[in-house]
């Protein structure tokens, strides 16, 4: 097959690119994450590259007008390959740095002080503990074998069931013990109901066991490099998932992975991630690799499968059905992750196809299922899940909200990092009075924070209706048609941002923001509804997940994102993910706790098979909703606007 020499500025790296492949798939071969909201379908618009000369075939597109064209723009999974070509890939396009709010997020939440300890309410009995041992010399009256004297001095003071040592640890043991002078540290790990001796290393070195909890999300991989031995984090570190490249959601994700080389391609990408972390992680805390002996990791269904490299393709099929909810704990070598050489691998278990290890330890960071009082959790990301209930019962269901929060499918929407608008206020004919920039400068684009908060000033300052269309007269002249006959409001000039083009918010965004927010906010009165109970039984609302955490509930609110409560009854409960990974490394029982009482708890709902949710869905694709009346702290100023003929 002809190849072709393919170079990518500004990193100014060349490959040999096979004719006909996508551009897309020549930058990810590279090592260049281009932004791939939809997998490389051509519906998201988000992997604008530059055509520098050469030659490539693109397929036509509505996201890309006359000019884009002229100046030699395209989609790079609608571009193929055709020649020698130059290409630039510009920063608006690129994965890639440190997800900035998220790190924020994983140093700001991650204490389990009052969680895990003496007087705290998991005692702290880590998953893998390191023990010194003087072991009595075996002599003519006690000739027990080498296995059994470590067991027998193992069991002495310590209540350990069943216990088993690998063919290849028992293979070195009789020299360890004899060259060591009977004076070895076991390292024992918890793999379900055993005990097993995973290592047995020369003298003492009970005081260097370190422990990584990971949350495996599908946008970033957020770890914290722990101390067993004190329960201290050492250092924390977070990444973009590299899977991103082949879409951006668990669903486009699974499509992809339809070939058992394909599914080992993303499972390496992600591990390549875990490992990245990891080696800066213990850089950091200066940390010998060897020392690290387990990984506990918190993710969604989905990622959970990619990583272990199990089939996910029935979690997107009806019946919906994942091969394994509770993957046994492995050698973390067996999925390339590089510590200790025998050292383990555990993830927090998973309720359904939709709900995973995630969301069981938001719960149990929430404390919800100690409380006898009614609390619901929402975690929201691409996918919205909410779980309901108190200490007697828990109820689950899994929402679809689309991309839009995490920038997926919005014009000039980014995920959070440098760059990001995260809060924006707006003043009339939709001024802006003030604007947040992660990372400070001129802004890139909108993150999902940023989205709703502008989405929501647009409607208090009455630029646009309930229906999320534009008012051209409270608009003024910011209000423009675009290439496609629609409608934009320019919130910044070329001249004021990072991007050189004006940064837009279009009627079809504010519409996908308003289909995202209305699938989660009917998911909730849906759940509620399956159980008898209306918002005004709930006494406590969690808020968790990536952009959770900086949402305004205000803004959450307005726009009918967030039921209409009393704001004290809302509490954001941080990354919890990485919070529950890490008691449960710190502790046996907040695992049991987590399986048992959590995770074996929850009793999932199918959102397709409500005839409520279905029914009504299309009742909440208004701002805030059809019936004013379920928002009444805002029901006054609507009313207000509709009599000065505002709304329409
Ligand atoms: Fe190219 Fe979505 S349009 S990845």
């Amino acid at each position: 097959m002809k190849t072709y020499s393919i170079t990518f500025l500004p990193d100014n790296k060349t490959i040999e690119a096979a004719a006909g492949k996508s551009v897309l798939e020549a930058a990810a071969a590279t090592g260049i994450a281009v932004n791939s909201v939809c997998g490389g379908d051509g519906v998201c618009g988000k992997c604008r590259v530059l055509i520098k000369s050469g030659k490539v075939t693109a397929k036509p597109n509505m996201f890309l007008d006359r000019l884009d064209i002229q100046r030699g723009m395209a989609l790079a999974c609608q571009t193929f390959i055709d020649g020698d070509v130059v290409i630039e890939v510009p920063q608006e396009s690129r994965v890639g740095g440190v997800p900035q709010l998220a790190t924020e997020d994983a140093i700001r939440y991650g204490s389990i002080s009052g969680w895990v300890g003496e007087g705290a309410l998991f005692p702290h009995n880590p998953l893998f503990q390191k023990v010194y041992l003087e072991l009595p010399k075996p002599t003519i009256t006690d000739c027990v074998c080498d296995q059994e004297r470590l067991y027998r001095e193992l069991r002495r003071n310590r209540d350990i069931g069943v216990m088993q040592t690998g063919l290849a640890v028992l293979q070195r043991l009789p020299d360890i013990l004899r060259q060591n002078d009977w004076k070895v540290t076991v390292m024992l790990g918890r793999r379900g109901q055993t005990l097993e001796v995973v290592d047995v290393e020369p003298g003492n070195t009970a005081a260097y066991n370190y422990g990584v909890a990971l949350d495996l999300g599908t946008t970033t991989v957020v770890a914290h490099l722990v101390d067993i031995g004190t329960s201290k984090t050492l250092a924390t570190k977070a990444k973009y998932n590299s899977q991103i490249s082949y879409g951006d959601d668990v669903i486009s994700r699974i499509m992809y992975a339809s070939t058992a080389e394909r599914l080992t391609q993303l499972r390496d990408l992600v591990v390549n991630d875990i490992n990245d972390l990891i080696a800066g992680l213990v850089v950091e805390a200066r940390v010998k690799l060897h020392d690290v002996s387990i990984v506990v990791c918190a993710g969604n269904t989905t990622m959970i499968h990619l990583l272990c490299a199990m089939n996910p393709g029935n979690i997107r099929k009806d019946p919906y059905i994942p091969t394994a909810c509770s993957p046994p704990t492995i050698r973390a070598a067996e999925v390339g992750i590089k510590i200790n050489p025998r050292g383990l691998l555990s993830t927090l278990p998973s309720v359904a196809s939709y709900v995973g290890g995630d969301v069981v330890a938001d719960v149990l960071v929430s404390g919800m299922m100690r409380s006898e009082e009614l609390s619901l959790l929402i975690d929201m990301g691409t996918n919205g899940e909410l779980v309901l209930g108190n200490k007697d019962w828990l109820v689950c269901c899994s929402a679809s909200a689309g991309p839009s929060f995490e920038g997926g499918g919005i014009t000039c929407g980014m995920r959070a990092t440098n760059g990001a608008i995260e809060r924006i206020q707006l003043g009339k004919n939709g001024d802006v009075l003030s604007c947040n920039v992660v990372g400070g400068g001129k802004p890139l684009g909108l993150c999902g924070s940023g989205l709703i908060d502008a989405v929501a000033e647009l409607l208090k300052a009455g630029c646009i209706d309930r229906r999320g269309r534009y008012d051209r007269a409270a608009c003024g002249s910011r209000l423009r048609e675009n290439e496609s006959g629609g409608l934009e409001f320019v919130l910044f000039t070329g001249r004021e941002t990072a991007l050189g083009r004006d940064l837009v918010l279009t009627e079809a965004d504010i519409n996908n923001l308003i289909h995202s927010k209305g699938s989660i906010y009917m998911a909730t009165e849906s759940l509620l509804d399956h159980v008898g109970m209306t918002f005004d039984d709930l006494k406590h609302v969690y808020i968790a997940g990536g952009f959770g955490n900086y949402l305004r509930i205000d803004q959450g609110v307005r726009i009918g994102l967030l039921p209409d409560l009393d704001p004290a009854k809302f509490k954001y409960i941080g990354n919890g993910s990485v919070q529950g990974a890490k008691m449960a490394l710190f502790s046996q029982e907040a695992l049991l706790n987590i399986q048992e009482q959590i995770a074996g708890a929850m009793t999932y709902m199918e959102l397709s098979t409500s005839h409520k949710y279905m029914n009504e869905y299309s009742s909440c694709l208004f701002l805030p909703h059809t019936n004013i009346e379920k928002f009444p702290s805002l029901l006054s100023g609507v009313q207000k606007e509709a009599e000065i003929g505002v709304t329409g």
